[in-house]
């Protein structure tokens, strides 16, 4: 079958460049962004003069009989049409004539696929915002129950403070804040229209390309032909933002899978997100949020992978750049089914209260409030760290705990312990004593639940 190209050729392809070449197989997943951005520029077209109204509206009607079969799912792609664009082109001439032909005046598929990338990324990055939100608010309402629920803070995985789980938690919806800010950010820079570039240079017709960017909802137009073409940024930078939410949900999920081990106990998964083993009876393995973690791999290498076919390519655009769509969609599909399984996954986890709170009456991390008591009895603090380190050690001998050492003892330590100390160690004391501004204090975390709630219902509609 000839090509929309052949004529300057005078042989057939051969049949493993044709399939070595072609994009279809995975760019058919832009083919309503095709159409969309079709219609715009023929009615462009029209309005310029640049071909006749009549011409415009023969298209236009081709153009829409092509997206019902599409929304039905009946076009049929072929690989010796190479990609969405050709195939959609193809389509259009055999449904309405050579007329048809006349929707490729003014622009090249190196304009057109970038626009049709950018139509995408914009409708996946708006949809992804509204997915973070769902997580938010899932993370918002566990704390909300999770005030008052006092667990061991780590660091270097070790014991360190009592905190609220609360707290816990809401150190997640801040990195979402964040994760959806970039994510707003980035539109700025998606929502900018490459079509009207051409090829490289531009085109010989008088297009208007503030039409075109006004029917199809862009801000903008890039101000050159050769930027336009060869821009891969906003790919880039959505690569690179999904990967940064994906670490974010890989340390969440880390800390869920260690959280409903046996050894910590905190938390149950819910039976609906676990699988059972085909030779253990007793297991309940945490196989979804183990997959969210090592699903972060595909997403750095969709990001590496792009970074590596930019890097050394000379402008306009070359055929490597055809390589940015696979990475482009896995990703999206990788983050969207994420935050949709994540958001469920909080909201139907079982905390194990019981087990926390005993967590923190086991162990010594209220030692800093020890020191602390000692510095406001007037001990410098270099000194209290000193005094306290050699009573848990004492204590760690003696197998008791630092609620259990008696009065004698403390003193034979420092005359300045008396009996109000116990109270200062209790774990739910410990954390309402961590009052100072974004602690863990419980007045504190509800303060900042509140300002959690006020950024989700204020947040900003994003450009649509
Ligand atoms: N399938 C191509 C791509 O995804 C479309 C642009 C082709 N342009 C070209 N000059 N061969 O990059």
């Amino acid at each position: 079958m000839s090509k929309l190209w052949g004529g300057r050729f005078t042989k057939e392809t051969n049949e493993w460049v044709e399939s070595f070449t072609a994009s279809i197989e995975f760019d058919q997943q832009l083919a309503l962004e095709d159409i969309e951005g079709s219609l715009a520029h023929v009615q462009m077209l029209g309005e310029c003069q640049i071909i006749s109204e009549e011409d415009a509206n023969l298209i236009r009607n081709g153009l829409l009989a092509l997206k019902g079969k599409i929304e039905r799912g009946e076009l049929e792609y072929a690989v010796e049409h190479e990609d969405i664009h050709m195939n959609i082109e193809k389509h259009l001439i055999d449904e309405i004539g050579n007329v048809g032909g006349k929707l490729h005046t003014g622009r090249s598929r190196n304009d057109q696929v970038a626009t049709d990338m950018h139509l995408f990324l914009k409708r996946k990055t708006i949809e992804i915002i509204g997915l973070v939100d769902e997580v938010q608010l899932a993370i918002l309402r566990q704390s909300k129950s999770n005030v008052e629920t006092v667990i061991p803070g780590y660091t270097h995985l070790q014991r360190a403070q009592p905190i609220s789980f609360a707290h816990h938690l809401m150190a997640y919806f801040w990195m979402l804040e964040r994760d959806k800010e970039r994510l707003i950010d980035s539109l700025k820079r998606i929502d900018v229209l490459p079509l009207g570039a051409g090829a490289l240079a531009g085109t010989t017709f008088a297009i208007n390309r503030e039409r075109v960017a006004q029917l199809l909802g862009f801000e903008s137009v890039y101000p050159n032909s050769m930027d336009a073409v060869s821009d891969r940024d906003f790919i880039l930078e959505f690569l690179s933002i999904a990967s940064i939410i994906m670490t974010h949900i890989s340390r969440l999920s880390e800390e869920m899978v260690i959280w409903s081990s046996q050894e910590f106990g905190f938390i149950e998964l819910d039976d609906s997100f676990c699988t059972g083993s085909s030779i253990m009876p007793q297991k309940k393995n945490p196989d979804v949020p183990e997959l969210l973690r090592a699903k972060t791999g595909r997403t750095y290498g969709n990001l590496m992978g792009l970074l590596t076919v930019l890097k050394g390519l000379p402008l306009a655009y070359n055929k490597d750049m055809q390589e940015d769509k696979e990475g482009m969609f896995d990703t999206v599909k990788t983050v969207e089914g994420t935050l949709k399984l994540l958001a469920p996954m909080i909201d139907t986890m079982n905390v194990n209260v019981k087990a926390m709170r005993k967590a923190v009456a086991e162990d010594y991390s209220n030692a800093t409030d020890l020191a602390d008591y000692l510095v406001t009895k007037g001990m410098p603090f270099r000194e209290a760290h000193s005094v306290v380190g050699r009573i848990v050690l004492r204590a760690i001998q003696q197998k008791v705990y630092l609620c259990d050492i008696s009065m004698d003892e403390y003193q034979s330590f420092s005359e300045l312990i008396d009996e109000d100390v116990y109270d200062v160690l209790k774990p739910e004391n410990v954390v309402a004593a961590r009052n100072s501004e974004g602690g863990t204090s419980q007045q504190q975390v509800r303060k900042q639940i509140e300002l959690a709630e006020t950024r989700l219902l204020k947040k900003e509609a994003p450009v649509t």
